[in-house]
């Protein structure tokens, strides 16, 4: 029995493990997502009730759930060296002209790679398993962080080749710029302050104790070194081929050169190119080329002879600050935010910054008057980077932070640890009151179109709501020529619009349709803290239904998958709240769903997209494109927003980009027309 047990994880461990192969390192894949799923379910149970057949390359790893409360400290086999950099091109000249001396001959190559902006990481692998992964620390020692890096798909636990028997691999681990922007906008919905940057995000996430955190955040790496004994390689390109080869993720931007002219030229290329790179990069790396040459250069106490880092500087401006003023978000929580004087930065024009919080502006010592660096780096966002102190006035007085809300007077709270403080007059602080109602009705929640921010600003001045609940006593005589202030964006200037007939009667519709939307989007819409629209939908899914969540206690709410003790502590305090449970009392007597939806056998049956990926592309005649994704879930499909190997279908509509098309006509990917998905729903 127990041989069958062992037998069993074996197998699953080997097949999933083969289709995470091919997925991750030839875009394609020979199983649903649903059943890939199914049987990943099936082995985390196998592997719980019979933890000693668990293997070190098992899938499950990549799903996280090891709390580490302190990372062991561990010391480098060959400590990790930094280099030394630099961001000036005739340096470059310098550096070419110290290894041509060094060697003593003309006879040599380089091979350059994009600098990496992450955190450096040194795997360990055993007899073709990860064994360890640790941070460069001081690069002497660093953090044991082993099961956190397992979490990163990209990361082989296994490699299924001849290898030595013992080697380290090194690179970086980053956050893709999508997925940052993607945590950030999340965070945004769930009222929680924005990440300053990948990098930093990445490093944090590297070092978060639990496992399960850090494999929703979906970290990516790149590897850049192979070090051993009795390697068969001889140059850095081998070494960086065999990687490849044995299944890591290098990037596919090196190139090797051979004069310094190549290396300028290369530098050319990504200066603007890197831009379009999934990740961040700050620079490129030039490494001497023969292990043999870089053994005869040698090292300095810190970094090798044979390598150097370019920087690309980024643009950067010097402008004035006017002022400071304090925005108050939904959620309390105030961002102060620079007002600049107006400077062309990078094609644009700057005005303002975030200056983030109180300890920002600490760290900075920004006074107002005081004449700033702002720099646009890779980012959208512009930063202030530094102070002209030689600029700086005598009588400039340092900045203190506001003691009380901006807008209704309250003093402001800030919790210990947390660096934003808040207002905590929720339901007495005006953009809080409306900063809720323009969340509850944007599009991932009730989705009420027609309700600009600008209306609803109307209806507070004018004492038609104070709440989300009063939105369902509005009257078409309320809004019927309703008059609107509203800035003309042609010429800045303010205008009064009054609301039609037609636009008043299509709020009222649209309030009356926003009752048939779905459960998780109308607890998203309540503006818990912490409560993003994923974290809305596992509660949702988890406690069928509003009254199930509001009775719950902190442990109940914790042990729902991925839900940690911040979440569950906001949640039951909101709840605690006399006029949140009101307002939820409210929303049920006006008609909304504040339960999921009951699937009884025969609609499972009849979820034509159940375990298929679905990417929707082009423009359509019958539909919206956000309609169609809405039908895809609900018929329980999962929407992809690029074709990989991992689509199952692709619904293409008018014109569809020719790139996309080819994509799903290269990797199989079934393509249907719009009649096609009509007929598929039943709607032919
Ligand atoms: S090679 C001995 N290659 O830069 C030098 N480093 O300043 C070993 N980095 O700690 C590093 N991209 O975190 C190398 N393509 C690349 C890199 C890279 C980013 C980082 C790495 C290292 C730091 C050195």
């Amino acid at each position: 029995m127990s041989q069958d047990i062992k037998d069993k994880i074996n197998q699953l461990t080997d097949e999933l493990n083969y289709h995470t192969h091919i997925y991750y390192q030839e875009s394609r894949s020979e199983i649903s997502d649903f059943d890939f799923d199914q049987k990943l379910k099936e082995l985390e149970e196998l592997e719980k009730q019979n933890p000693e057949y668990k293997r070190e390359d098992s899938p499950t790893h990549r799903v996280g759930g090891t709390i580490t409360k302190n990372f062991k400290t561990v010391y480098h086999k060959y400590p990790m060296l930094s280099l030394g950099n630099t961001y000036s091109k005739e340096d470059l000249v310098e550096f070419d002209k110290r290894v041509e001396k060094g060697l003593g001959t003309t006879e040599y190559e380089y091979l350059c790679e994009l600098k990496f902006d992450g955190v450096a990481i040194s795997l360990t692998y055993e007899n073709g398993l990860l064994k360890q992964a640790v941070t460069r620390g001081d690069g002497e020692k660093g953090d044991d962080v082993t099961s956190n890096a397992k979490t990163i798909k990209t990361i082989p636990l296994r490699i299924d080749h001849e290898v030595p028997d013992i080697f380290e691999v090194r690179g970086e681990v980053f956050m893709p710029k999508t997925v940052f922007q993607q945590l950030n906008e999340e965070r945004e919905q769930a009222g929680e302050a924005q990440l300053a940057n990948p990098r930093n995000t990445a490093s944090g996430t590297l070092k978060m104790q639990d496992s399960s955190v850090v494999a929703s955040r979906k970290l990516d790496c790149y590897l850049y070194a192979l070090l051993g004994e009795n390697l068969k390689t001889q140059t850095h390109e081998e070494s960086i081929q065999q990687l490849e080869k044995w299944g890591f993720n290098v990037s596919p931007t090196y190139k090797k050169c051979h004069s310094i002219d190549e290396v300028l030229a290369y530098i050319n290329h990504w200066e603007t190119k890197r831009l379009e790179l999934p990740l961040e990069t700050d620079g490129i790396v030039i490494k001497v080329n023969q292990n043999a040459h870089q053994e005869e250069l040698g090292y300095t106490a810190k970094s090798p002879r044979w390598a150097i880092s370019y920087k690309y500087k980024a643009e950067a401006a010097e402008t004035k600050l006017e002022s400071i003023v304090y925005q108050v978000g939904r959620t309390g929580a105030i961002t102060p935010v620079a007002e600049l004087e107006p400077v062309l930065l990078a094609g644009t024009t700057v005005k303002r910054a975030s200056l983030h919080n109180a300890n920002e502006i600490e760290r900075l010592d920004i006074r107002i008057g005081d004449f700033v660096y702002v720099e646009k780096g890779g980012e959208i966002i512009p930063k202030i980077t530094g102070i002209n102190l030689d600029k700086r006035d005598s009588e400039l007085t340092p900045t203190s932070y506001i003691t009380h809300c901006p807008e209704c007077g309250s003093e402001l709270t800030r919790k210990d640890g947390e660096a934003n403080h808040y207002c905590p007059n929720v339901n007495g602080c005006p953009p809080q009151l409306m900063g809720r109602v323009e969340h509850f009705i944007s599009r991932n929640a009730l989705d009420i179109a027609n309700l600009g921010p600008k209306t609803i600003e109307t209806l507070f001045k004018k004492n038609l709501i104070r709440g989300i609940a009063d939105l369902y006593d509005l009257k078409f005589d309320d809004l019927n020529e309703l008059l609107v202030e509203e800035e003309d964006p042609a010429t800045g200037k303010i205008k009064k619009r009054s609301i039609k007939e037609k636009s008043a009667q299509n709020i009222i519709d649209a309030l009356e349709a926003s009752k048939s939307i779905p459960f998780e989007n109308v607890l998203f819409g309540l503006g818990i803290r912490y409560v993003g629209r994923t974290v809305a939908e596992k509660l949702a899914e988890h406690f069928k239904n509003i009254d199930g969540l509001m009775n719950a206690g902190q442990e109940e709410i914790i042990a729902v998958h991925e839900i940690g003790e911040r979440i569950a502590e906001s949640v039951v305090e909101f709840f605690k709240n006399d006029e949140n449970r009101q307002l939820v009392h409210r929303l049920k007597n006006a008609g909304l769903k504040l339960e999921a939806e009951q699937m009884n056998e025969t609609t499972v049956e009849n979820l034509v997209f159940k375990g298929k990926t679905v990417v929707v592309s082009g423009v359509f005649e019958n539909f919206g494109r956000e309609e169609i994704k809405k039908l895809i879930k609900s018929l329980g499909g999962k929407v992809g927003s690029s074709i990989s190997g991992n689509t199952d279908l692709l619904v293409a509509g008018a014109n569809m980009g020719p790139a996309k098309l080819e994509k799903a006509q290269k990797l199989g990917t079934e393509i249907i027309s719009e009649n096609d998905f009509k007929s598929m729903i039943g709607q032919s």
